[in-house]
């Protein structure tokens, strides 16, 4: 069975992790665990992008070799900033890893032998920052990268080319069929305006420098980073394996990718060079690229360069991981550019989660506990409650499914605040001044328990680690198993959790934040 396979950039290793690359990776994740709860099977994969100038130069500045450089920010920074952030990867690529370069290596010879690579002469800017090399009419002020507000350096050299400017017609013809194959609308008509304007052959060896795998029949040159970096999405699976290989099992099993999620600032290395390099191989092509916006500070691009770099312990520290994982992808819609704003940060976990989400729990567990002695008393089914579940659940389904994370939280939340209005017009603590009421106060803490159990699954794939408490606190492990193998498809089913369940309280979801100094 074909897995969802789904992709984050690989980052480079010329620093430690800030929330704009954290985004990228907390999206993805959201998304894997939602597929698998959807009985999926999944393939999630991230890494990083090791060659290259950039790292390289950021290496000699620190004094150290470019792979002891790699290796202590992967070991001490990038690995444990996923760990941290709950992050369910299936794997994780280093582009310095002998399993991608020789697969590099043995793609490339493919695309010599079958002509699509020929040796040229280069001139023109480049953008070490990017890695790219710029069109003069790109550059601000005549040389400024607009991306890094930085001078570009000027290139000169004898290069291996790849025949980029074959493909700008199948491209075009491709995003034309298949308005899915890049998303959101805006990326798409970006894509196709830049294939419409055609396409320049595209050097893809350097031979001033030597960080970077080896052209197998020219050594003295390296392959351009990003020819190698984009690789990494197949060669992570087994490109160029022999399909009765294990590496060749897992490519049938993977290949072609679902998703690869990008920051809108490298779509066209992964919308025109990654597919052009693929259609040259003959290998099929990846069914969508998505292109979120940037995280801003000061209206720009956040960045470490510019000094604007938020660490995402410096938010979690304080929020905690969960609400991290939650509040980007809930208050900016995916696609589009977003403020980070501590202000705005604080409201939202204060009245969406701590409030809405955290005090409905534990008010459960509380009136559970006072009122039938910790153990939940009947099965009971409110009508408007469990129907209103089944739209919430068709509705969040279709959202996550198309990347509007923003769409699909809001569909729960807006359940979640249902249930939080049905409590407070049943008002169970006046109920239970009455013995004649006691059928009545038992259906509401039922029907409030199950809606709890929904929210639970629900909401897990963006905050796995609260959810959890969640559920040991609704004692539905004991009963239904573990939270995260609970189906999407039978959330809707009302009547799970069973008479005689255990309901305990546990630590308050989301504590009152302290206050800032
Ligand atoms: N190494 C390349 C990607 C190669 S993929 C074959 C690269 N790395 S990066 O570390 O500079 O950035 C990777 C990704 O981080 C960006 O595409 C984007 O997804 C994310 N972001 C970096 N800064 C960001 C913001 N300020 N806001 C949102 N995402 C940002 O590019």
């Amino acid at each position: 069975m074909k897995s969802f396979y789904l992709t984050t950039p690989i980052y480079y290793v010329n620093d430690a992790p800030h929330i704009g690359h954290a985004y990228t990776t907390v999206a993805g994740d959201v998304l894997t665990r939602w597929h698998r709860q959807r009985g999926e099977s999944v393939w999630f994969l991230t890494g990083t992008d090791e060659h290259g100038q950039k790292v390289m130069r950021t290496a000699e500045a620190n004094g150290v070799a470019p792979q002891a450089w790699a290796d202590k920010l992967v070991e001490e920074a990038w690995k444990p900033n996923w760990e941290a952030l709950n992050i369910a990867n299936d794997d994780f690529i280093r582009t310095t890893e002998p399993r991608h370069m020789d697969r590099v290596q043995t793609f490339l010879t493919s695309l010599k032998d079958a002509g699509f690579i020929y040796q040229g002469d280069f001139e023109g800017p480049y953008c070490v920052g990017c890695e790219e090399f710029k069109l003069p009419g790109d550059l601000l002020e005549g040389n400024l990268c607009p991306i890094h507000s930085k001078p570009v350096e000027n290139v000169k050299e004898t290069n291996w080319f790849f025949k980029l400017s074959e493909f700008a017609q199948p491209l075009l013809a491709h995003y034309k069929n298949d308005p899915e194959a890049c998303q959101p609308e805006s990326a798409r008509n970006e894509v196709v305006a830049f294939l419409e304007s055609g396409l320049r052959d595209l050097s893809i060896s350097r031979s001033t420098f030597d960080w970077g795998i080896p052209v197998p029949w020219d050594t003295d040159q390296v392959v351009y980073v990003w020819f190698d970096a984009l690789l990494n999405y197949a060669t992570a699976v087994g490109l160029t394996d022999d399909p009765s290989s294990e590496g060749g099992k897992k490519f049938a099993e993977t290949w072609p990718a679902d998703v690869h999620l990008v920051g809108k600032d490298i779509l066209r290395f992964h919308a025109v060079i990654w597919p052009a390099m693929l259609m040259a191989a003959g290998v099929a092509i990846p069914k969508k690229v998505f292109a979120h916006g940037w995280l801003l500070v000061g209206g720009e691009k956040m960045s470490k360069s510019k000094l604007t770099g938020i660490a995402p312990a410096d938010i979690t520290d304080h929020f905690g991981v969960d609400a991290f994982r939650y509040y980007f992808l809930r208050a900016i819609p995916f696609g589009s550019d977003g403020s980070f704003s501590w202000e705005d940060m604080s409201a939202r976990y204060t009245s969406e989660l701590a409030n809405d989400f955290g005090n409905l729990a534990s008010r459960l567990a509380a009136m559970v506990e006072k009122y039938c002695g910790g153990v939940l008393p009947a099965v009971a089914q409110d009508k408007e409650l469990s129907t209103s579940l089944q739209e919430t659940v068709a509705k969040a389904d279709a959202a996550m499914v198309a990347l509007d994370f923003q769409g699909g939280i809001n569909a729960i939340m807006d359940f979640c605040k249902q249930v939080n209005g049905f409590v407070t017009i049943k008002e169970p603590w006046i109920l239970a001044k009455d013995p004649a009421n006691q059928q009545v106060l038992e259906d509401v803490l039922y029907n409030t328990a199950e809606s709890l159990r929904a929210l639970a699954i629900l909401l897990h794939p963006v905050m796995p680690g609260t959810t959890e408490i969640l559920w040991e606190s609704l004692g539905a492990k004991t009963v239904l198993g573990e939270l995260a193998s609970q189906k999407i498809s039978e959330v809707a089913t009302w009547g799970q959790l069973p008479k005689g369940a255990t309901v305990t309280k546990t630590p308050v979801l989301f504590p009152r934040l302290e206050v800032k100094e």
